[in-house]
Formats: C-alpha cells, structure tokens, sequence
C-alpha cells in the first residue's frame, strides 16, 4: 500500500473523536495503515499539537475497547494538529506548505456540515490541493432535498473530478451489507430465484431502541425519511435488488445500484396516501415523547419512524412489493433483510423464506420445510442457520477510510445515485411538508404505530420483527 497524507476537517467534533479518530487507531493496530502515512488534524480551535493530542485522548480514547496505551502513543506521535478558519485563504496557504510538494496520496475527510464544503473546496483549490493526487470523503447529509444536493454536487464538481469524491454511507462499509454482494454474485441458486417469479415480496428493517440523544436541533430539521432511508435504507434495497454486474468493480456496482434506483416507481399524492407512514413516538414507560427531548421545537411535525411500500419498475421485480421502515426508540435495535419466497397456498404465509440479519448478529437464516419427525407426512418449518460473527468484525468507518486511502470507490456514492434517491424522496417531504397525510404517534419502546402494520396487512404479509 502506498504512503498517505490524511488530513481532516473538524477534528474536534463529535463524529471525528467518535468515530474517525478511533478507527484510524484501529487500523494502526491492525496493521492496515501504511507506515508511511501522515493525519492532520484540523479545525478552528486554536490547540497547538500536544494539547489536540491530549484532547483527543481524553475523547477518544474511550470509544476504543481494548486500547493499549503505548500503541496509542505511537498512534499519536504520527498526528499533526493545525488552526483552520475555512474562510481565511491563508491558512490554507498554511495548510500546504505543511503538507509540502512530495505527498503523492493526499485524502481530504470533511467531518464538518455540508454547508461549509463549497468554501473549503473553493481554499483548498486555490492552493492546488485538487490535484489528482488528491480525495475528498464527504459525510452524510448531503443537501435536505434534490435541490440543495444538486447544488453541492455541482459546486464541488468545480474543483473535483468524479473519481476524487467518496461520499460516505457508513452502511455500506460494514460487513454484513458488503456481505450482500458476495452471497447474490457467487450462489448461482439464489440468483436464479431472485426474481418476481420466485419471490413474494421483500422486507427491510432497520430499528433503533435509540431516541434522539443530544442531536436533537440536527435530528429535528431531519426526520428519519432523511436521515435513514434517503440514504442507508435505499442502498441496502439496491444491493438487494439490483442486477449483479459481470464484473464486481467499483464502476460497475455504482452503475448497477444507480439503475436500480432509477427504476423505482415514483410515489405521487396517492400513493403516498395509501403508502407511505410516518409516525413519531410519544411517552410511554419511563421513556419521554419525542416532543419532550431536548431541543425539539414546540408541536414538530418530524416524523422518528417510517414505513413505506415501494416497488421497482423493471422487469425483475414488477409487482413484487418492497416493504421498508426505520424508525428510533423502538421495542428492539436489529436491522434485517426478508426474502419471502412465493409459497404454496397450504404453506403461506411465512415458510420458505430467507433472512440476512444484518445486525447485531450477521446471520443468514433459511427457513424450509421439512418433515415432522415420527409415524406422520406433515411438515414443519425449521431454520438453516449460517453464523457470520466472528470475532475480528472490521468497523465500518475503518474500512471506508482504508478504501479511500487505496482509491476503491466501490463502497462510496456516486452523485448520480444520491440525486435519484433525492428524486424519490422529495414528492414525500413535499406532501407532508403541505400537511396532505397524517403524522402517526407510537408508544416509545414500541413496534411503531399500528398503521405501519396495517401498510403490510392489507397485502396479505405480516413484518417480521426480530
Ligand atoms: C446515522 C444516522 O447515519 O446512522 C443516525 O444519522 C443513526 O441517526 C445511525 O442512529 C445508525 O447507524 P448504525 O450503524 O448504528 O446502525
């Protein structure tokens, strides 16, 4: 692996101490990261190094299990920190000559909020820091709606070409969603199951016991159509659903997630009616209402649970309904992907089925029916199950960061593919933003309102829930 330069906007803030900082670490510690290799640290606070350093250690350190202090010391003495104001040309011009002309591998992370991308760009560029030798990784949310998306896709492609952005999607580094790509490319029995003749319908969950915490301003402006199925939701539907390409490069899987994408059926007024919910929890237990956290406008209307029933226009999947929801502050945290193949009617409605339990636990589990044992024909369900935990899980953040690194783009976001999710997305905020469906409630600590079951039970089908 070649040398690097790692430089990093917003190191102070949260997700840098959380998330980014600890699995740099981490790859240190596993040996991942290149020993020629340089971070620096940036933000606008005015540390010098060896206070950052003690800093970071007091906020980082704690979300690393298992941290061994003379490794962290190692860890650390490979960390630069430098005072940025974004708007200030010469601190840029700073930035440079501390980087000096000899880095040939130069990744640039944005942990800050998009609105500050443009100007950064716009600095970085003046001091030549756009060359080919360099990427930017770009964090999620990237614009509220299509609109302010195409406007930071299109400010940055000013700078930028295609192939130097990574724009993060963090369910895409983890193991149990790449995991996705390898079980349809290489078991040729599901790929010629997995299709609208075999297959029933899908679900995906993806629930949180988690409420707001203390992003409750952040979480307020969002909703969880937003923050959740815009992004990581749709993803997850295109790795599922998507043709697999013949080759399983970075091209190749973009072009096809994007196709899929395109071909979702557009949701109007009517359809959103029928089906589209949207909830928000209220107290229950010794939970409070999401009205109660703090920093919640008075009376919000930000919807914490989503269910909808999408369907993909194509000729794989026409008709076959794809049943989606996320929601916060739920009964259980599990994520999880149901194939409900087309059954028997004497064996509906919930044999035959394949689960991918994408977390906690990555497990795949095929439920079949087989005989019942003793003096009889009758059968019943039992389960296959296939345990991927392992005890070396690599983190999402990690790898994203070492992808970047190496210049895979394969588990980044195309522009192209954000913009089309924006697309399907925006009829939704815009009915509700002009109040034309309900907001449901659900109890905190809930399975979600009763209207997201009745979304799938009209059709038949029951969600599956952990
Ligand atoms: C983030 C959302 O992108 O994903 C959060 O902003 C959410 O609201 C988180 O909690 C869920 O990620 P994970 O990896 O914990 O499932």
């Amino acid at each position: 692996m070649q040398g690097f330069d790692f430089i990093l906007f917003g190191a102070t803030g949260d997700l840098a101490m959380r998330k980014i900082f600890p699995s740099l670490y981490q790859a240190h510690i596993d040996g991942f990261l290149p020993s020629i290799g340089r971070i620096l640290a940036t933000s606008r606070s005015a540390f010098n190094t060896e206070q950052f350093i003690e800093e970071l250690s007091s906020k980082s350190k704690i979300h690393i299990k298992n941290c061994v202090d003379k490794k962290w010391e190692e860890f650390t003495h490979g960390i630069c920190y430098l005072s940025i104001n974004l708007n200030d040309e010469k601190d840029f011009i700073a930035l440079k000559e501390r980087i000096g002309d000899k880095s040939q591998n130069i990744v640039i992370y944005f942990s800050i909020s998009p609105e500050f991308f443009m100007q950064a760009c716009k600095n970085l560029a003046l001091v030549g820091l756009n060359r080919d030798n360099v990427k930017i990784i770009l964090e999620k949310p990237l614009g509220m709606d299509l609109h302010s998306c195409q406007v930071i896709n299109n400010e940055i492609a000013k700078y930028y070409d295609e192939k130097q952005i990574y724009r993060i999607d963090h369910y895409l580094g983890k193991e149990s969603i790449q995991n996705l790509l390898i079980l349809r490319a290489f078991n040729p029995i599901f790929a010629s199951l997995w299709n609208r003749k075999h297959i029933d319908y899908v679900e995906i969950s993806v629930f949180e016991t988690l409420g707001v915490e203390s992003r409750g301003e952040f979480y307020d402006n969002t909703g969880a159509l937003r923050d959740m199925v815009q992004n990581h939701i749709l993803q997850i539907l295109s790795l599922v659903a998507m043709k697999i390409p013949p080759n399983l490069d970075a091209e190749s899987i973009r072009k096809a997630k994007l196709e899929l994408l395109k071909a979702l059926k557009p949701l109007g007024d009517e359809n959103i009616a029928k089906d589209v919910i949207r909830a928000q929890y209220i107290k229950s237990g010794n939970f409070k209402a999401y009205l109660a956290e703090d920093n919640i406008k008075e009376n919000s209307q930000t919807e914490t649970f989503v269910a909808i029933k999408a369907e993909i226009l194509d000729d794989n999947w026409r008709g076959v309904p794809f049943y989606i929801r996320t929601g916060k502050r739920m009964a259980d945290s599990f994520a999880q992907i149901v194939i409900q193949f087309k059954n028997k009617e004497s064996l509906k409605p919930h044999s035959n089925k394949l689960i991918i339990h994408l977390q906690p636990d990555n497990q795949i589990s095929l439920n079949l029916s087989v005989k019942k044992n003793g003096k009889t024909m009758k059968c019943e369900e039992k389960d296959l199950i296939l345990n991927l935990n392992n005890t070396f899980i690599m983190q999402p953040y990690e790898r994203l960061i070492l992808d970047a690194i190496e210049g895979n783009q394969a588990s980044f976001n195309h522009k192209e593919e954000l913009e089309v999710a924006w697309a399907w997305v925006d009829p939704i905020l815009e009915n509700w933003r002009e109040h034309k469906t309900p907001l449901y409630f659900y109890p905190a600590g809930s399975l979600g309102p009763k209207e997201s079951f009745e979304l799938i039970k009209k059709d038949g089908y029951e969600w599956h829930n952990f």
